[in-house]
């Protein structure tokens, strides 16, 4: 028999937000161990529902759905999204600029596929969405992580960026509001990696699927509308700000000056053409969701399940002695640090096993978020406030007496 080995196109891509510990709670679960899992920012899982007027639309337009559509998406969503864009000042974005997809996750490998040639860098943040630096690496690309620097908000580090250029550098990558940090970046951060950006000719990628998850009365900024003379390429879905992570439906913005990426976005009409075209039943509810009442609004004000389970979290997390965290001001996680001398902690991934052992609760080590130092974790504070508070306490008393 044939001995299948895994690609070669897969060495050096990892993926460890569904690494080797979520592989040991699923096979604790198997013998009957309930786990608390805060390891995907998944809303519904956690009681999170959809909008009633969301589910109706998905129902109503269930014939309109049945064929496939243009490969970039049904024209109702695509004008909802192209509106969505004007709001919010986004410069030249035409209908034709606007690609659906199932999910952002999707698109981000799709852009990445259609960027990198062998070994073209593409600047990532770390911490980051662990997806963007495994793309560029399944994409023949090379990921050059820059810092996002906990003393500062967690915002990225310029000098850090400049530094790390290279002339095979082709792109970079803001993901904001960020995950793992809830950080949200001022105007000025951004406009000096436009600045970068111009002098270095780089497009930009920006992920913003939690743009519309931000608390405290501060106000997002898209990177697209600081930069009309870039290419500026805007991924954004409604996973989180419409708990439907499990519809599958985001959408990718070309935006700014497009006249140097010609043969870039030919690649993106054929790999958009080459999978059809996303969930036709799910782009059916992009038009209701981007007008009119935003439900999400309620849940970050004081008095919201977001905005509380954040208070809640980030008190409790700086209250434990060894731990300490920046408080997010956007999307639903939370990155504390440790204290590793405290605990002389050597390996981030062995201490969520641990924790995971003794507690039954999961969560990601740093080094899922491409952190190279062993001295961070994440949390997702969407569970409701009993089961936070369970979290808290078993990390106190856990490390009370933890030593690597
Ligand atoms: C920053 C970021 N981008 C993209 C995604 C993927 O979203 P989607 O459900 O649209 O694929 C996530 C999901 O956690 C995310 O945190």
């Amino acid at each position: 028999m044939k001995h299948f080995e895994k690609s070669t196109k897969l060495d050096g891509v990892s993926y460890d937000v569904r690494g080797p510990v979520l592989e040991e709670a699923e096979r604790m679960q198997e013998a009957g161990i309930s786990i608390l899992k805060l390891n995907t920012g998944n809303p519904a899982p956690f009681g999170f529902e959809a909008p009633n007027e969301i589910v109706r639309d998905l129902i109503m337009n269930v014939r309109e759905s049945e064929g496939y559509s243009e490969s970039k998406g049904i024209f109702a969503a695509r004008k909802a999204i192209q509106q969505y864009c004007q709001l919010k000042g986004f410069p030249n974005v035409g209908i034709n600029d606007i690609y659906t997809g199932n999910g952002v996750s999707e698109l981000i490998t799709m852009c990445m596929q259609g960027l990198c040639n062998n070994g073209d860098e593409v600047l990532v943040p770390t911490p980051d969405y662990p997806l963007w630096t495994a793309s560029v690496s399944l994409a023949g690309g090379k990921p050059v992580h820059y810092i996002c620097d906990e003393q500062s908000e967690w915002y990225p580090d310029i000098e850090d960026i400049r530094s790390k250029i290279t002339a095979k550098t082709k792109a970079i990558v803001v993901i904001n509001p960020n995950n793992p940090t809830g950080a949200l970046y001022p105007k000025e951060i951004l406009e000096a990696i436009v600045d970068v950006a111009r002098e270095h000719d780089l497009l930009i990628f920006s992920d913003e699927i939690y743009d519309r998850l931000v608390m405290d009365g501060l106000v997002h900024i898209p990177i697209a509308t600081l930069a009309p003379d870039r290419m500026v390429v805007t991924l954004n879905g409604l996973s989180k700000s419409h708990r439907v992570a499990g519809f599958r439906v985001g959408w990718m913005v070309l935006s700014g000056d497009k006249s140097g990426a010609k043969d870039y976005i030919e690649g993106l009409n054929m790999l958009s053409s080459m999978r059809l075209c996303s969930n036709v039943l799910s782009q059916q509810i992009i038009q209701t969701a981007l007008g009119g009442y935003q439900s999400v609004d309620e849940l970050l004000l004081p008095g919201g399940r977001i905005y509380e389970q954040r208070e809640y979290i980030y008190n409790a997390i700086n209250d434990i002695p060894g731990l300490s965290a920046v408080k997010p001001k956007a999307a639903f996680y939370i990155f504390p640090k440790l204290d590793i001398k405290r605990f002389n902690i050597t390996n981030d991934e062995q201490f969520v096993l641990d924790f995971l052992h003794e507690h039954h609760i999961l969560l990601v080590h740093g080094g899922g978020f491409n952190w190279q130092q062993p001295d961070h974790f994440r949390i997702v504070y969407l569970p409701k406030l009993d089961d936070l508070k369970e979290t808290a306490q078993s990390m106190r008393a856990f490390l009370a007496d933890y030593r690597q």
